[in-house]
């Protein structure tokens, strides 16, 4: 009989041949994935791993805290926090194409990981959290000519240049899987229910040029957006929820003053592996008392939108 306690013993093994007792490293994304995976490897083979959480400079507001915090005092993990963002956000200085935003982010993740690999004195392991529909996805589209929709920084390239093995301990999970076995492992409910958040980052909801002024906008926007679908009781029932800032500003009029600022989109889709999505149908009701929230507690936005495109023929991220 398949149980997840029987996965997790043999997922477990697995690692350990496979690793010996080499030095494994571990990007951490604040996803549930890379969590899993994370603390997967770590009762593999305990020390002998060390994670690296990157802030780029892309994530939303209070993330980093969060996930420092859990791995750190709450499984007592090494974990090195790299805060990198004048990196990143300089390199995207001006950039607007979805794939050189991807690859420029890909990129500089491994001059980091690289850095740190040297760090704690040769790493001869990359841990990834990587998943079968990641896999899938990078290189066909639903059966479809075998074209590449979007590169996943995550898979693939990385660690041939780092010249670091793999260690892939979810490639066969899907996600509702991986929440099982987080479940398992004794995740936080809460941590385990997260949304998906995309490696890239906040750099893929800023269509455009990407700039500090929108990032900040972006961040307290979608803090906003996430607060009403939680106290609205839907988070649980969403697979992904986000917002887009939108690379166009708009008139308004606020008081007795015209207004000049960010369009945004908001999004919340439901999936079962994030392959095909529908949107999700908020009330109007729901839908207007947002748009009001976020127009009068985030400065920098005046117009709201709500994005009704399914998967296909759209994506989930914007870019
Ligand atoms: P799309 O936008 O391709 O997204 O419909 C499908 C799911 O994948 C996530 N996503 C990524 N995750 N690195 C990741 O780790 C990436 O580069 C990446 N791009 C998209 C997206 O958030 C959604 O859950």
């Amino acid at each position: 009989d398949w149980t997840m306690a029987g996965y997790r013993a043999e997922a477990v093994r697995r690692i350990r041949e496979q690793v010996g007792d080499a030095k494994v490293i571990c990007g951490l994304s604040g996803g549930v994935d890379s969590s899993v995976a994370a603390v997967l490897i770590h009762e593999a083979i305990g020390d002998q791993l060390t994670c690296v959480f990157v802030d780029h400079g892309l994530l939303r507001l209070g993330e980093a805290e969060e996930v420092v915090t859990m791995f750190r005092d709450h499984y007592n993990i090494p974990l090195i926090h790299a805060d990198e963002s004048e990196l990143f956000l300089g390199e995207l200085e001006g950039v607007s194409d979805p794939e050189v935003k991807r690859k420029t982010i890909g990129r500089l993740f491994i001059d980091v990981f690289q850095k740190h690999a040297a760090e704690i004195g040769g790493a001869e392991f990359l841990a990834q959290g990587t998943l079968y529909p990641d896999v899938i996805e990078s290189v066909s589209f639903s059966g479809g000519p075998s074209v590449t929709i979007k590169s996943h920084h995550n898979v693939g390239g990385l660690p041939e240049k780092m010249g670091l093995k793999l260690v892939e301990p979810l490639r066969e999970l899907f996600k509702d899987e991986v929440r099982a076995l987080g479940r398992e492992l004794g995740l936080p409910d809460r941590f385990i229910g997260r949304h998906p958040f995309p490696g890239p980052g906040l750099a893929i909801r800023c269509p455009g040029e990407i700039t500090r002024e929108k990032l900040d906008i972006l961040r307290k926007a979608d803090a906003v957006y996430i607060d009403q679908i939680r106290k609205h009781g839907l988070y649980d029932e969403i697979w992904q929820a986000f917002v887009a800032i939108l690379p166009v500003r708009t008139v308004g009029v606020m008081g007795d003053g015209r207004t000049y600022d960010f369009a945004c989109a908001l999004r919340a889709v439901t999936s079962v592996d994030g392959m095909t999505a529908d949107y999700y149908p908020f009330t109007h009701q729901f839908l207007g008392e947002t748009a009001t929230r976020i127009i009068n507690e985030v400065k920098g936005i005046n117009r709201v939108t709500y994005d009704i495109t399914s998967k296909p023929p759209g994506t989930i991220e914007w870019e």
